[in-house]
C-alpha cells in the first residue's frame, strides 16, 4: 500500500524560520501547510517561490490557510482540518525591542499562543508532534557560562518572559498528557531572509545600500552586546530532528562562538573592502533597550549527541553570505577581498 507523505503545519510560514522550514520539509516529502495573518500589504516574500510554482516539487504539497496567533477558532478550525502529524511553532512576534512597546500583544502572540495550540491539539490531535521555537533571550541575565538546557532563566523583556512561559506550557503538556512537545532553545540564527529589523541585516542592507549610494550612514544601538550567531537553514535542520526522535526532549542549539555587534559591523565593512567603518555607523539610543540581555553563548553538546546535529557556518561565512546577497539585491558588484 502507498504510504501517504507526512503532513506538517508550520505557524510563522512567512518568516525566516518557517519560510526555510516549508523549504525543509518539501525537499523531505512532506506536505506543508502553513498559517498566514492578513496583511494589508504582500507578506509571502519569503515563500512566493513556494506557492508561486517556481519549486516544482511544491506544487500540489504547499498549502496557505488564513488565520492568527490570537484567534482561537482559527487555529482549532485548522488543526482540525489539517490533522497534521507535526506542529512546529514558529510564529511570534519575534522583536525584543518592540516587545518593551507592545508587552501585552507580545504575550499573547509570543506566549499565550503556545497554549492555544497546545491545549487546541490535546482536544483535537494529541498524537501530533509539537515543536516550541524556545529561545536563548530566555537566559536573559545570564547565570552561567555558556547555557546549557539546565541554565536557569532570567528573561529580561516582555518576549523573553513570554518565551518562558510557553516553554514551561510545552514541558507541562508533555508532561501531564505525555504529548510528544519539545523545545529547541535556539541562539540567534541569521540569513538573507532575516527581517531586515534585527541588527545583523540591518547593518548587511544598510552597508549593500550605502555601495549603492541609497543611503549615508547606519544608526545603530548597543555595539557592544556579545551574540551566538549562527546560520538559519541548519537550525531549522535541528527542529525538524527534534521531532524524528523517539522521545520528545529540549535541545540548545548554537555555535558556541560569540562575537559583538560591533565585530559584525568590522567584518561586514572588512568584506565589502572598507576599513573606516567608523565613519558610516551612528549611534541612536532610540535602539538601546530598557534591559539588555550582555552576551549570549550555548553549548549545543546534546544537540550534537543526540540529534547528531552541529552547525556548519562559522560566523565570517554567515557575514560573507549575508552582505553578498544585500549587494546582489540592491545592485552592488562586490569586489571579493
Ligand atoms: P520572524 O521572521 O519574525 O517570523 C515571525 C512569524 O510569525 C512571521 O511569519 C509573522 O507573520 C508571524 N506572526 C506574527 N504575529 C502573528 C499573528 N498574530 N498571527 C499569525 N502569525 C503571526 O521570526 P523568525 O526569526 O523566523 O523566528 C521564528 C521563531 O523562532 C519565533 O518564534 C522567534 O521568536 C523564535 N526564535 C528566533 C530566533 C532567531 O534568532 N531568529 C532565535 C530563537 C527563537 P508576518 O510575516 O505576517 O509578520
Ligand atoms: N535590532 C537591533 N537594531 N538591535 C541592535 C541595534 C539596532 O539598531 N543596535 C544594536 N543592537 C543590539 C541589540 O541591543 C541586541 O543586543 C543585539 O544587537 C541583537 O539584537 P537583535 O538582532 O534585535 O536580536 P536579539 O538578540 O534581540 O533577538 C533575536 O534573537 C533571539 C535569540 O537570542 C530575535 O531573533 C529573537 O526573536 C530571538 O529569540
Amino acid at each position: 500500500m502507498e504510504q501517504r507523505p507526512k503532513k506538517a503545519l508550520i505557524t510563522g510560514v512567512t518568516g525566516q524560520d518557517g519560510s526555510y522550514m516549508a523549504d525543509l520539509l518539501l525537499s523531505k516529502g512532506y506536505e506543508v501547510h502553513g498559517l498566514v495573518r492578513r496583511s494589508s500589504t504582500f507578506n509571502t516574500e519569503r515563500i512566493d517561490h513556494l506557492y508561486g510554482g517556481t519549486v516544482q516539487e511544491a506544487k500540489g504539497r504547499f498549502f496557505m490557510h488564513y488565520g492568527d496567533l490570537t484567534d482561537t477558532n482559527s487555529l482549532i478550525q485548522i488543526l482540525s482540518k489539517v490533522n497534521p502529524d507535526e506542529v512546529y511553532h514558529f510564529g511570534a512576534q519575534s522583536h525584543v525591542r518592540i516587545s518593551f512597546d507592545i508587552p501585552e500583544s507580545t504575550a499573547q502572540t509570543t506566549g499565550i499562543s503556545t497554549l492555544k495550540i497546545l491545549e487546541a491539539l490535546r482536544i483535537v490531535n494529541p498524537k501530533a508532534k509539537f515543536y516550541q521555537a524556545s529561545s536563548s533571550e530566555m537566559f536573559g541575565k545570564i547565570q552561567e557560562n555558556p547555557q546549557t538546557e539546565k541554565t536557569p532563566f532570567y528573561p529580561r523583556s516582555p518576549y523573553g518572559v513570554s518565551k518562558v512561559f510557553a516553554y514551561w506550557m510545552a514541558v507541562n503538556y508533555r508532561e501531564a498528557y505525555g504529548m510528544f512537545a519539545c523545545n529547541g532553545i535556539l541562539f540567534n540564527h541569521e540569513s538573507p531572509r532575516r527581517g531586515e529589523n534585527f541588527v545583523t541585516r540591518k547593518i548587511t542592507t544598510g552597508l549593500a545600500k550605502i555601495l549603492a549610494g541609497k543611503q549615508k550612514k547606519i544608526y545603530l544601538g548597543n555595539l557592544d552586546a556579545k551574540r551566538d550567531w549562527g546560520y538559519a537553514p541548519e537550525y531549522v535542520e535541528a527542529a525538524w530532528r527534534m521531532l524524528q526522535q523517539e522521545r520528545p526532549d529540549d535541545y540548545v542549539v548554537a555555535t558556541g562562538e560569540t562575537r559583538t555587534i560591533k565585530e559584525f559591523v568590522e567584518e561586514s565593512f572588512r568584506f565589502a573592502g572598507i576599513n573606516d567603518w567608523e565613519n558610516y555607523i551612528e549611534i541612536d539610543p532610540r535602539y538601546y533597550r530598557p534591559t539588555e540581555v550582555d552576551v549570549l553563548i550555548g553549548d549545543a553538546s546534546k544537540a550534537k549527541e543526540k540529534l547528531g546535529w552541529e552547525p556548519k557556518t562559522k560566523f565570517k561565512d554567515l557575514v560573507k553570505i549575508m552582505v553578498k546577497a544585500d549587494c546582489e539585491k540592491h545592485g552592488v558588484q562586490l569586489k571579493e577581498v
